[in-house]
């Protein structure tokens, strides 16, 4: 990661002092596709195509924001709220809602979101159910019970189901521990009760911070190239939302990755070999570059219009601002085919 801060920071050095017109910003990624329509205020996107193909979007903002489009590139409409008279759960006065995670099982779409206020580590995970997708359709559920921990905070979920029958994992955590694993009972509208596990966390202490750097927003996903089936936790580390003149030191800024297990509750291992959860492991699979800054709040799918795996998340475009109405939505292909997903055009 050193290593890669200096290239970073070389990089920038080089472009600033000057016209070396054969020195391009060849960068490690392709820039994100094409977005339009509305395609800012974008905080933790997640997306699901529905039945009839149209895509839905929701992310951080105003109770949970709906837009919706004939394709991932757009055009993205906004449709309003998924919650729009605030969830049930009530943890404090400035909560707001977070992080939306949606799943279609047994033909009812779930919807996870935290309920939390920055720095705050009392947060609460909720559910709401539909079986539309779209605004007005949602019956919320209040707390699925997971329990408070001094370990974790309750936030980001992420429902992982393999197949059909399979058990429903479900992953959360920022801060503190990290990313943490349990289990949902079928239907998932309440936690099973099992104890929580630790999947990821960096003790790294970025310099000019004094805690661990943090790990949240985990995102699972599972792929198979020929005999080789690999779970995948994807996962977004650093600092999300800093504004300048408080930006992160160069590398500690937010950015996606990625480890790999055999089973869907690890233990993970990076790239390098490096246990995840002991060994600060994590292969970054997307940081800053080009006008692209702290990416992170990722999720993947398979896109069967495309017939392509993709990861889709929020960044910062510096030309454009740093404020939270200014974050935008991105995404870009993945190819699985090295057995670790690497960002292509
Ligand atoms: C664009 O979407 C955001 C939520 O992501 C919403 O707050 C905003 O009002 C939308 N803008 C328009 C013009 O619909
Ligand atoms: C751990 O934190 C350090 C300090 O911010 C960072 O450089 C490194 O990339 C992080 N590693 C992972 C796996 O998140």
């Amino acid at each position: 990661m050193l290593s890669l801060s200096n290239f970073f920071a070389g990089v920038t050095f080089l472009t600033a002092v000057a016209a070396i017109p054969l020195i391009s910003r060849a960068s490690l990624w392709p820039d994100p596709e094409p977005c339009t329509g509305n395609c800012s205020w974008i905080h933790d996107p997640n997306v699901i195509k529905s039945a009839t193909g149209t895509y839905y979007r929701f992310s951080t903002s105003g109770n949970i924001a709906i837009a919706t489009a004939p394709s991932l590139t757009g055009p993205w409409s906004y449709k309003g709220a998924m919650l729009p008279g605030g969830p049930a759960i009530h943890v404090a006065d400035n909560q707001d809602t977070w992080a939306p995670d949606v799943s279609l099982i047994d033909g009812t779409y779930y919807a996870f979101y935290a309920v939390s206020y920055i720095g705050y580590q009392g947060s609460e995970i909720g559910v709401a159910t539909s079986t539309f997708l779209d605004p007005g359709t949602w019956t919320d559920h209040g707390s699925i019970g997971l329990p408070k921990s001094s370990s974790y905070n309750l936030i980001d979920p992420n429902l992982f189901q393999e197949s059909g029958s399979s058990p429903i994992y479900f992953s959360f955590g920022s801060g503190w521990q990290g990313v943490f694993q349990s289990t949902l009972n079928s239907p998932p509208v309440t936690a099973s009760g099992a104890a929580a596990t630790n999947l990821a966390y960096n003790s790294t202490v970025p310099p000019g911070q004094n805690f661990p750097s943090v790990t949240e927003g985990s995102y699972q996903f599972w792929w198979q190239n020929g005999g080789d089936k690999w779970y995948y936790l994807f996962f977004s580390s650093g600092a999300c939302c800093n504004t300048p003149p408080n930006l992160a030191a160069t590398g500690d800024e937010y950015k996606i990755m990625v480890c790999r297990s055999t089973s869907q509750s690890g233990p993970f291992f990076d790239q390098a070999g490096r246990n995840c959860l002991t060994q600060n492991g994590g292969t970054l699979i997307l940081g800053s570059h080009d006008n692209v800054y702290a990416p992170g709040g990722q999720g993947v799918m398979y896109d069967s219009t495309l017939g392509r795996p993709v990861i889709y998340y929020h960044y910062v475009n510096p030309t454009i601002g740093y404020k939270a109405e200014d974050f935008l939505f991105g995404f870009n292909y993945l190819d699985f085919s090295s057995g670790w997903p690497v960002i292509v055009s």
